[in-house]
């Protein structure tokens, strides 16, 4: 049986682990196949807590499984298995997936007018080269989702890109423009989902690859979220910020002077860690429509 301490390790993010594995075709150097597992790790305003919230990998992990079985017929992805060839110590958190090419943008599609494009548009009138009506309210839904791609930035924020510089980084426009449709594919179908379930997906990010046949896949974490934000939708009201599903215990901290949002990021009390926990399994359930425990007895993590 693997462990994970006799795999290599290819690459540490501020969430995620990837680990080589040995497979088939392939070997050290380009290995075929790679373990992925998410930590428990939070990170707020681009910086790490030393305080892991518990099961927050695994509500990651499940939720991008139940994403990548409903998404099948939109785009190929990466996922091979949640249980065959994963450590018994990674139950619940890791995926053994197929490595990819990752084309190296963010593929960003928004549905409503927050955050970063909120701010965009309130200076130029648009969000990464769209032009968008006049007059748009914070949070409000936009006529048709958009695709804003950004760089994959090594360190740091990542920064907003138009559609002609992605497509000059891929180096492929026809390529891009099959990506940006089929971004905008995943998310009305999921924001279609959600919105049945009581939750609102307002924007979210992929990440896509190619494989050894050259085909597009969608790889890394889906509609998590990590990747994504969520509202709970009894309470949204166009014309303000939206408390967001998951993080929004340790912001309002931060908010109500816990921290002053500069790094280091400190420890979160165990109040805070407790209620985000919470919220992390309450989105996996009311996402998915069952109890976050069936994933856990699925996996063979409990
Ligand atoms: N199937 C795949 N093959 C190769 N790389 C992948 C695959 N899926 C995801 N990745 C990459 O693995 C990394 C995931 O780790 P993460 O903790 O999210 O890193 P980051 O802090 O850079 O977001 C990302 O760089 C992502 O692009
Ligand atoms: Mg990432």
């Amino acid at each position: 049986m693997t462990t994970l301490a006799d795999l290599p390790l290819i690459n540490s993010g501020k969430v995620r682990e990837m680990y080589a594995l040995s497979g088939p075709e392939g070997d050290a150097d380009e290995p075929a196949r790679l373990l992925m597992v998410a930590s428990d790790r939070i990170s707020t305003y681009d910086a790490v807590h030393p305080t892991p919230i518990p099961d927050k990998g695994r509500v990651l992990t499940g939720l991008s499984v139940f994403w990548f079985q409903k998404t099948r017929h939109i785009v190929a992805n990466h996922l091979l298995s949640a249980t065959d060839g994963v450590p018994a110590s990674e139950r619940g958190r890791a995926l053994v997936v197929r490595a990819l090419r990752m084309l190296p943008v963010e593929c960003v599609v928004r549905g409503y007018i927050t955050g970063s494009g909120w701010k965009d548009y309130q200076a130029t009138g648009s969000v990464s080269g769209i032009e968008l009506p006049e007059g748009l309210r914070e949070s409000e839904q936009l006529p048709q989702p958009i695709f804003t791609p950004s760089t994959k930035a090594e360190q740091g924020h990542d920064e907003a890109i138009d559609f002609d510089r992605a497509a000059e980084l891929v180096g492929d426009s026809e390529l891009m423009r099959r990506v940006a449709d089929v971004a905008v594919e995943l998310y009305s179908f999921a924001a279609e989902h959600a919105r049945a379930n009581g939750v609102i997906l307002a924007d979210t990010k992929f990440e896509f690859g190619l494989d050894r046949a050259g085909e597009l896949v969608v790889g890394d974490e889906v509609l998590t979220p990590d990747s994504s934000r969520y509202w709970p939708a009894e309470g949204f009201q166009v014309g303000r910020a939206q408390p967001s599903f998951d993080k929004q215990y340790v912001r309002d901290w931060a908010a109500a002077g816990g921290w002053d949002k500069k790094p280091p990021a400190p420890p979160i009390p165990q109040d805070v860690v407790e209620g985000t926990r919470a919220r992390y399994i309450e989105a996996y359930e009311r996402i998915t429509g069952e109890p976050f425990a069936a994933w856990l007895k699925r996996t063979g993590a409990a």
